[in-house]
Order: C-alpha cells, then structure tokens, then sequence
C-alpha cells in the first residue's frame, strides 16, 4: 500500500473550547466586539426592566449564589465563542431542576420579562447571547444523568450535560452519542437538541431529528412539556418534540432528553488524503460510498488555506506532503480485521489510479485524535488570523468548491484568505472570510452574493448553525414565504409575548 502509517502526532488534540477558558482570557478587553444593538441597529422589544424585587423572587427560587449580577461574571455569557455579538445583560440565573426552570418563566412571562437561554455558549451564528438586557438562562448546573440503559442505548439526562461528558459515561457501557461535533468538549446536549447539531458523524448516524427520542421543555408560559418518550417507535398524534428540535431557545428551555446513542465502534481507522482537485474529492466520496458501505463513518474535505491555518496559528503539522484539498475518510465498525482488509483495497485502488496522490492512515486514538484535530481545530484558527465571516451552506456537493472559488475571486483584494471545508459526505459547505478586522465594507460585498448564489442552486442558508441572530433576516433567501409565515404563527401561539430568545431565528415580520 502506497499510504505510510502516521508517524508523528500531527497535532495535539486540543478539546474546545470554553470561552472561559481560552481566547477570552488572551486579549485585552479593549478587544471586546462591539455591542450587538449598536453595532446592527436593533430596536429593544417592549419587555419590561429587571426590578429588585424580581431579584428577590428569583433568590426565592434557586438561592442567592445562583442569581448573578455582577457585570465581570457576566461578560463571558453576553458573549458569543467567536466574539462577534456581545448582548447588555444584567441577570444570569443558574437553575438545577426543571421545577426552579417553570418557576422562573412563570414569573417572566408574567412581568413580560425577555429570557435568553444558554447551554455551553459554542453557538456559531449569534443566537446563545442576549442582544439587549435579557435575562440570562444557563442549564450549566442541569448536568445529571438520569439513565442509560445499556440494552437499548438510551440515554436520558437534563440539558446541561457536556456532549463529552456524557460521552465519558457512555462509554462504560460501550456506547457512544450519535453525534460528534469539535465543540464536544463545551456544548451541552441541550444545546445541541436546539440547534439540531450536525457534526462530523451525520453521514453515518443521521440528523440528530432522528437519534432524540424524548425532549422535555419548559414553555414561554412556565408550563412543562412533558414529552420525554424513551420508545423508538411512538406515532401517537403530532411529534411535538420536532418543533423544539432546532428551535434555538425561542419556543421552549429544554430541560431534559432521551436519546438513541448507538454502539462504541471496536474498530476505527481514518485516512488523511491529499487530492488534487475538488472533482477527485467527489470522486472519492463517491468510491468511499460504494466500497465502504456500512463502514463508512465519516467524510470530510478540507483545502489547503485551511491547512495552512491550523499549521500557521496552532501546534499542528500538516503529516502529508502539500496539495490543494485535503481529506478524512474513516471507517467504524466491529471487526477490525474485515474493515482493514476492505479500506486497504479502497486505498490501493484510489492510490494507484491518482484520485488520492498521498495520504497517511490513523489506527490508534492518539493518532485519530491528531489527525481529527487538523480538521476540528479550523474554527479556532480562523480566529486566530483576524475578523472572522462564516457562513454555513448545504449546496448540491457539484457546485460546493465553486462557491468557494467564486467568493475568492470576488473577495482577493479585499480578504487576508477565502477557504472552504466540511462535510462534503453531507453536502454542508463552511465557506469563511477573514479580514484583519471588521470591515462593513467586505461584509457588503459578501452578502447578499454569498446567499444569492445559495438560492440560485437550491441550497440551504443554514446546514447545521442555525439562524441565531446572525443569519435569520436572510432565511427568504432559501425558504418559501408560506413556511416562514407559519413559524411565525407558531411562534406567537406558543409564546404570545415574544420573551424568548428574541431577536432570533425568525426574520422581522
Ligand atoms: P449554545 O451555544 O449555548 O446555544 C445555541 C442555541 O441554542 C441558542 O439559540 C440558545 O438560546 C439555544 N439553547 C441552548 N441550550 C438550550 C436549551 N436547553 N433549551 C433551549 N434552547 C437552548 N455545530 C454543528 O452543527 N456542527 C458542527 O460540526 C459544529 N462544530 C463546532 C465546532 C466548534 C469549534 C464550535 C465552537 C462550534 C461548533 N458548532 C457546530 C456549533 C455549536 O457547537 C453547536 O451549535 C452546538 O449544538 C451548540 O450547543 P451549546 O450547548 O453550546 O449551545
Ligand atoms: C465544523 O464543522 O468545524 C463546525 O461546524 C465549525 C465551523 O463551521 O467552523
Ligand atoms: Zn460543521
């Protein structure tokens, strides 16, 4: 076989990524972003102001000690991972119990106060921090896990379970979440349900939608939603769970869940690829498809400024020679013998016949980790280059790279780097910009092209980031007006006030 095992660690693995812990403590806070209501011209929604005596209400509910208000504890929950919003809150509340959850939105509903619920705060488009003054919600101290049953791999916990500690717990049992994201290390599993995250594992395990089988969510009114269902199969009536699924905070708190977690793989390999160009990427994903089949469990695609900036801003080294794409192919399954013996022939034959013209293979966990790391740490090192514009887009995987060609041709003058990776498996093209720093300029040259050309090949504004606060004025772009004035309707019938999560998701009417 052409391919030669990975010698060195390619890049040490880094779990992401709590603000907390990592570039907020690296800049000085001249370097705070500008306020979100200034900076995009917002108008404050008619909520009514925090009161003292609210204060008092909510200490009533969950203890002095989790009802915080000091402006420096707060910064990190008015501010988004990427820097790029930052809200005006006054108030974060931390409650345990999906009781303390009730109590709390009882009252705000009734004062018409605005809540912004948060998870792990790992939300790419804006929709995890307040705008104005809403009151911070963190499912921080939600984080018990109520069962797992080994049998049949259902897990069941409160929302503010860490994907990775969750994962931690599964694994006793041999068993693992049906998702994989490189925010693992910080996003919560009730984060995760509300953005219905994708992640480097949708190819095999399909759209979260699928693998949640149970959501229980507190109601704008206070009420608690009890549809936590631990069955597969349930056709009773409407799946009430689907609307809080990817609803990002402005139906319902999700306070606990039941998912399909699926069994540990006893055998993992991964191939780093170097290909020539994107038409061999298709080619290979194509040839992964078919002589993979139910091996397969992940295909990602990055190009060479990607690689470029990992190897550049972090402490990782590119472990193949250079080439204009890069690719992770891996496989997972319960045999090793047999998934070697068939990803070797796939890698003998895409080798000799030029579609891959170098490539490494990962066997063991410190070198998948390494490997993983030169993909899942992109996010992080475009923050490292300058102002960062993101734009996550399903498109027909034909047309993926010359999106991103197109932008850099339109954008070279005016961009430190245009560059695109993702999961190609998915058709989820992550298109990014970086300039030295904001420059409202370059964004108008952006957009609306960049959504334009979305809507023009039929895709998606949003794959798997959701709107948030960022990208829902432009969710026309790509969905129909009678889809969009229906969310708008359920929107009011459920949360007749407006007070969660405002300012998110839903267009202005
Ligand atoms: P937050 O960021 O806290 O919140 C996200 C949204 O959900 C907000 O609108 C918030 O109001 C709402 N929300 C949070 N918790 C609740 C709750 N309990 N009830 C109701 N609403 C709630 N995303 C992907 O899809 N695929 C990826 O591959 C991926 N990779 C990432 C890699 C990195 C390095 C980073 C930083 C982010 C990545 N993301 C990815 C984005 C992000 O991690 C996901 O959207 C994740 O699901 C958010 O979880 P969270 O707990 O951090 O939620
Ligand atoms: C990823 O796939 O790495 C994430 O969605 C984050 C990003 O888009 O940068
Ligand atoms: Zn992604």
């Amino acid at each position: 076989m052409l391919l030669r095992k990975v010698s060195v660690l390619a890049c040490s693995h880094l779990r992401v990524i709590s603000p907390k812990w990592s570039l907020l403590n690296q800049r000085p806070s001249h370097s705070l972003p500008p306020l979100t209501a200034g900076a995009y011209n917002v108008k404050r929604g008619d909520f009514a102001q925090i009161t003292d005596n609210d204060l008092t209400h909510f200490q009533s509910i969950i203890g002095k000690d989790h009802v915080i208000t000091d402006h420096n504890d707060l910064e990190m929950y008015n501010m988004d991972w990427m820097r790029s919003v930052r809200g005006q809150s006054k108030l974060l509340l931390k409650p345990k119990t999906t009781n303390e959850v009730s109590q709390i939105v009882k009252h705000c509903n009734e004062r018409k106060l605005a809540v912004c619920p948060q998870g792990g705060n790992t939300g790419l488009v804006g929709g995890s921090v307040p705008v104005f003054d809403e009151i911070v919600l963190s499912t921080q101290r939600m984080n018990n896990i109520i069962l797992i049953d080994p049998v049949s791999g259902v897990l069941v916990c409160q929302a503010g379970c860490i994907l990775e500690a969750a994962n931690n717990q599964l694994s006793k049992h041999s068993l693992m979440a049906p998702l994989d994201l490189g925010a693992k290390g910080s996003c919560h599993l009730g984060g995760n349900i509300s953005t219905n995250a994708g992640g480097l594992r949708l190819l095999r395990y399909g759209s979260l939608r699928g693998s949640v089988l149970g959501v229980e969510a507190v109601l704008p009114s206070g009420e608690i939603l009890d549809c936590l269902s631990e069955l597969r199969k349930d056709n009773t009536g409407y799946d009430l769970k689907q609307l809080l699924i990817g609803s990002e905070g402005t139906l319902g708190i999700v306070t606990a869940l039941a998912i399909q977690c699926v069994q540990k793989p006893l055998s993992t390999n991964l191939a780093f690829l170097g290909v020539e160009s994107f038409s061999n990427v298709l080619s290979l994903l194509r040839g992964a498809r078919r002589d993979l089949g139910e091996i397969l469990s992940a295909v990602e695609f990055m190009d060479q400024d990607c690689m470029r900036l990992v190897t550049t801003h972090l402490d990782c080294s590119n472990p193949i020679s250079s080439h204009p794409f890069y690719m992770l192919i891996e496989t997972s399954g319960s045999n090793t013998g047999h998934d070697e013996e068939k990803l070797s022939a796939f890698l003998d034959k895409i080798m000799s016949s030029g579609l891959a013209v170098d490539g490494t293979l990962a066997t063991d966990v410190g070198k998948l980790q390494s490997i993983w790391a030169l993909r899942e740490r992109i996010a992080e090192a475009t923050l490292r280059e300058g102002y960062n514009y993101k734009y996550d887009v399903s498109l027909p995987t034909e047309h993926m790279y010359t999106m991103v060609e197109e932008s850099r041709k339109r954008l070279q003058d005016v961009c430190l780097s245009v560059f695109g990776y993702g999961h190609v498996g998915d058709g989820n093209l992550h298109l990014n910009m970086t300039s030295e720093k904001f420059d409202p300029k370059v964004l108008s040259m952006i957009e609306p092209f960049v959504y334009e050309w979305v809507s023009k090949y039929k895709g998606s504004v949003s794959a798997e980031h959701g709107m948030g606060f960022k990208k829902r004025q432009y969710m026309g772009f790509t969905k129909s007006k009678s889809a969009i004035t229906l969310m708008h309707r359920i929107k009011e019938l459920l949360d007749p006030n407006g007070i969660f999560n405002p300012y998110k998701t839903l267009p202005d009417p």
